[in-house]
Protein backbone atom coordinates (compact mmCIF):
# COMPACT_ATOMS: atom_id res chain seq x y z
CA UNK A 1 0.00 0.00 0.00
CA UNK A 2 1.39 3.04 -1.14
CA UNK A 3 2.04 6.05 1.86
CA UNK A 4 -0.04 9.35 1.66
CA UNK A 5 2.26 12.10 2.14
CA UNK A 6 1.39 15.93 2.86
CA UNK A 7 3.46 18.34 1.76
CA UNK A 8 3.93 21.92 4.09
CA UNK A 9 5.24 25.19 1.89
CA UNK A 10 5.17 28.57 2.75
CA UNK A 11 6.86 29.66 -0.64
CA UNK A 12 8.53 28.64 -4.03
CA UNK A 13 7.84 24.68 -3.01
CA UNK A 14 11.30 23.93 -4.91
CA UNK A 15 11.47 20.99 -2.62
CA UNK A 16 8.07 19.84 -3.19
CA UNK A 17 7.99 19.79 -6.26
CA UNK A 18 11.12 17.53 -6.11
CA UNK A 19 9.59 15.03 -4.26
CA UNK A 20 6.44 15.51 -6.45
CA UNK A 21 8.48 15.29 -9.30
CA UNK A 22 10.61 11.81 -7.64
CA UNK A 23 7.07 10.30 -6.25
CA UNK A 24 5.37 10.67 -9.67
CA UNK A 25 8.20 8.16 -11.26
CA UNK A 26 7.61 4.31 -11.35
CA UNK A 27 7.99 1.90 -8.44
CA UNK A 28 7.67 4.77 -5.51
CA UNK A 29 6.46 3.62 -2.12
CA UNK A 30 4.60 7.36 -1.63
CA UNK A 31 2.12 9.31 -3.37
CA UNK A 32 1.07 13.06 -2.29
CA UNK A 33 -2.18 13.63 -1.39
CA UNK A 34 -1.88 17.23 -0.02
CA UNK A 35 -0.01 20.47 -0.45
CA UNK A 36 -0.80 23.20 2.13
CA UNK A 37 0.42 26.58 2.72
CA UNK A 38 0.28 29.11 5.91
CA UNK A 39 0.48 31.43 2.80
CA UNK A 40 -2.47 31.85 0.50
CA UNK A 41 0.04 33.04 -1.81
CA UNK A 42 2.59 30.81 -1.90
CA UNK A 43 3.68 30.51 -5.65
CA UNK A 44 4.62 26.73 -4.90
CA UNK A 45 0.53 26.06 -4.16
CA UNK A 46 -0.30 26.77 -8.02
CA UNK A 47 2.32 24.32 -8.92
CA UNK A 48 0.98 21.72 -7.41
CA UNK A 49 -2.38 22.18 -8.56
CA UNK A 50 -0.99 21.96 -12.06
CA UNK A 51 -0.19 18.41 -11.52
CA UNK A 52 -3.29 17.55 -10.03
CA UNK A 53 -2.38 17.71 -6.42
CA UNK A 54 -5.05 18.80 -3.80
CA UNK A 55 -3.71 21.89 -2.38
CA UNK A 56 -5.14 23.84 0.68
CA UNK A 57 -3.90 27.39 2.29
CA UNK A 58 -4.75 28.29 6.12
CA UNK A 59 -3.33 31.86 5.99
CA UNK A 60 -1.60 32.15 9.59
CA UNK A 61 -1.57 35.93 9.90
CA UNK A 62 -5.30 36.14 11.33
CA UNK A 63 -4.34 34.56 13.92
CA UNK A 64 -1.69 36.59 15.09
CA UNK A 65 0.63 34.33 16.58
CA UNK A 66 -1.82 32.19 18.06
CA UNK A 67 -0.25 29.05 16.94
CA UNK A 68 -2.75 26.80 18.54
CA UNK A 69 -5.50 28.20 17.00
CA UNK A 70 -3.75 28.53 13.38
CA UNK A 71 -2.57 24.86 13.77
CA UNK A 72 -5.89 23.70 14.43
CA UNK A 73 -7.34 25.61 11.37
CA UNK A 74 -4.35 23.66 9.62
CA UNK A 75 -5.32 21.00 10.73
CA UNK A 76 -8.88 20.66 9.24
CA UNK A 77 -7.31 20.08 5.21
CA UNK A 78 -4.60 18.11 6.80
CA UNK A 79 -6.04 15.45 8.82
CA UNK A 80 -9.01 15.37 5.73
CA UNK A 81 -6.34 14.10 3.52
CA UNK A 82 -5.54 11.06 5.91
CA UNK A 83 -1.78 11.64 5.55
CA UNK A 84 0.49 8.88 6.62
CA UNK A 85 4.05 11.07 6.23
CA UNK A 86 4.02 14.76 6.93
CA UNK A 87 6.82 16.42 4.70
CA UNK A 88 7.80 19.94 5.54
CA UNK A 89 9.42 21.54 2.81
CA UNK A 90 10.48 25.50 3.27
CA UNK A 91 7.88 25.47 5.76
CA UNK A 92 8.52 28.67 7.84
CA UNK A 93 6.26 28.63 10.88
CA UNK A 94 7.46 26.82 14.39
CA UNK A 95 4.70 24.12 15.25
CA UNK A 96 3.74 23.78 18.85
CA UNK A 97 4.98 20.82 20.55
CA UNK A 98 0.81 19.14 20.32
CA UNK A 99 1.10 19.69 16.56
CA UNK A 100 4.62 17.52 16.46
CA UNK A 101 3.53 14.92 18.50
CA UNK A 102 0.41 14.24 16.76
CA UNK A 103 2.64 13.06 13.77
CA UNK A 104 5.50 11.74 16.22
CA UNK A 105 7.65 9.16 13.95
CA UNK A 106 6.59 10.30 10.41
CA UNK A 107 7.62 14.01 10.08
CA UNK A 108 10.26 15.34 8.27
CA UNK A 109 11.77 18.13 7.59
CA UNK A 110 14.92 19.72 5.26
CA UNK A 111 16.97 22.06 7.01
CA UNK A 112 19.97 24.01 4.73
CA UNK A 113 22.59 22.84 7.06
CA UNK A 114 24.70 20.04 8.08
CA UNK A 115 22.76 19.47 11.38
CA UNK A 116 23.57 19.83 14.26
CA UNK A 117 25.53 22.51 13.19
CA UNK A 118 23.60 26.18 13.22
CA UNK A 119 19.73 25.12 13.78
CA UNK A 120 17.37 28.17 13.18
CA UNK A 121 17.92 30.66 10.63
CA UNK A 122 20.64 32.47 8.07
CA UNK A 123 22.54 28.84 8.40
CA UNK A 124 24.46 29.54 5.26
CA UNK A 125 25.81 33.53 6.26
CA UNK A 126 26.67 31.43 9.83
CA UNK A 127 28.98 29.05 8.37
CA UNK A 128 30.76 31.81 6.00
CA UNK A 129 31.01 33.32 8.94
CA UNK A 130 32.50 30.19 10.77
CA UNK A 131 34.78 29.48 8.19
CA UNK A 132 33.97 26.15 7.33
CA UNK A 133 35.35 24.05 3.97
CA UNK A 134 31.84 22.30 4.10
CA UNK A 135 28.34 23.18 4.16
CA UNK A 136 25.06 21.45 2.87
CA UNK A 137 21.88 20.19 3.86
CA UNK A 138 20.24 17.64 6.27
CA UNK A 139 16.71 16.04 6.35
CA UNK A 140 15.53 15.12 9.54
CA UNK A 141 12.94 13.64 12.00
CA UNK A 142 10.81 16.57 13.20
CA UNK A 143 11.09 16.52 17.21
CA UNK A 144 9.44 19.12 19.51
CA UNK A 145 12.75 20.67 19.74
CA UNK A 146 13.23 22.70 16.61
CA UNK A 147 16.08 21.46 13.85
CA UNK A 148 16.87 18.49 16.40
CA UNK A 149 15.72 15.23 15.72
CA UNK A 150 16.99 12.15 14.52
CA UNK A 151 19.12 12.89 10.97
CA UNK A 152 17.60 10.87 8.14
CA UNK A 153 19.81 12.35 5.30
CA UNK A 154 22.90 14.77 4.68
CA UNK A 155 24.25 15.85 1.45
CA UNK A 156 27.69 18.18 2.02
CA UNK A 157 29.15 20.58 -0.84
CA UNK A 158 32.34 22.48 -0.68
CA UNK A 159 32.23 26.39 0.55
CA UNK A 160 34.07 28.31 -2.54
CA UNK A 161 36.12 31.24 -2.15
CA UNK A 162 34.24 34.36 -2.29
CA UNK A 163 31.09 32.45 -1.78
CA UNK A 164 28.39 34.91 -0.49
CA UNK A 165 25.37 33.56 1.61
CA UNK A 166 23.25 33.86 -1.82
CA UNK A 167 26.04 31.41 -4.13
CA UNK A 168 26.09 28.87 -1.23
CA UNK A 169 22.21 28.86 -0.68
CA UNK A 170 22.52 28.02 -4.34
CA UNK A 171 24.71 24.99 -4.29
CA UNK A 172 22.80 23.57 -1.49
CA UNK A 173 19.39 23.90 -3.02
CA UNK A 174 20.91 21.75 -5.65
CA UNK A 175 21.67 18.69 -2.96
CA UNK A 176 18.41 19.66 -1.08
CA UNK A 177 16.58 18.45 -4.76
CA UNK A 178 18.42 15.40 -4.61
CA UNK A 179 18.23 14.32 -0.95
CA UNK A 180 14.84 15.08 0.22
CA UNK A 181 13.36 12.49 -2.54
CA UNK A 182 16.14 10.12 -2.20
CA UNK A 183 14.80 10.12 1.80
CA UNK A 184 11.31 10.31 1.33
CA UNK A 185 11.19 7.15 -0.46
CA UNK A 186 13.37 5.42 1.80
CA UNK A 187 11.21 6.15 4.73
CA UNK A 188 8.28 5.93 2.80
CA UNK A 189 9.79 1.75 2.34
CA UNK A 190 10.64 1.66 6.43
CA UNK A 191 13.69 2.44 5.76
CA UNK A 192 15.16 4.38 8.30
CA UNK A 193 19.21 4.04 7.18
CA UNK A 194 20.64 7.61 6.67
CA UNK A 195 20.60 8.81 2.67
CA UNK A 196 24.62 10.32 2.68
CA UNK A 197 25.28 12.24 -0.64
C1 LIG B 1 15.33 25.89 1.28
O1 LIG B 1 16.64 26.39 1.46
C2 LIG B 1 15.04 24.90 2.38
O2 LIG B 1 16.22 24.28 2.87
C3 LIG B 1 14.46 25.73 3.46
O3 LIG B 1 13.62 26.65 2.74
C4 LIG B 1 14.30 27.01 1.52
C5 LIG B 1 13.31 27.19 0.40
O4 LIG B 1 12.77 25.94 0.11
N1 LIG B 1 13.72 24.92 4.40
P1 LIG B 1 11.71 25.74 -1.12
O5 LIG B 1 12.38 26.24 -2.38
O6 LIG B 1 10.48 26.57 -0.79
O7 LIG B 1 11.48 24.26 -1.14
Amino acid sequence: MTKRVAILISGGGSNMLALLRDMGMGGHPARPVLVASNDPAAAGLAKAAAQGVPVAAVDHRPFKGDRTAFEAALLAPLLAAEPDILCLAGFMRVLTPDFVNRFAGRMLNIHPSLLPKYPGLHTHQRALDAGDAQAGCTVHEVTPVLDDGPILGQARVPVLEGDTADTLAARVLVQEHRLYPAVLRRFAAGDRTPVLL
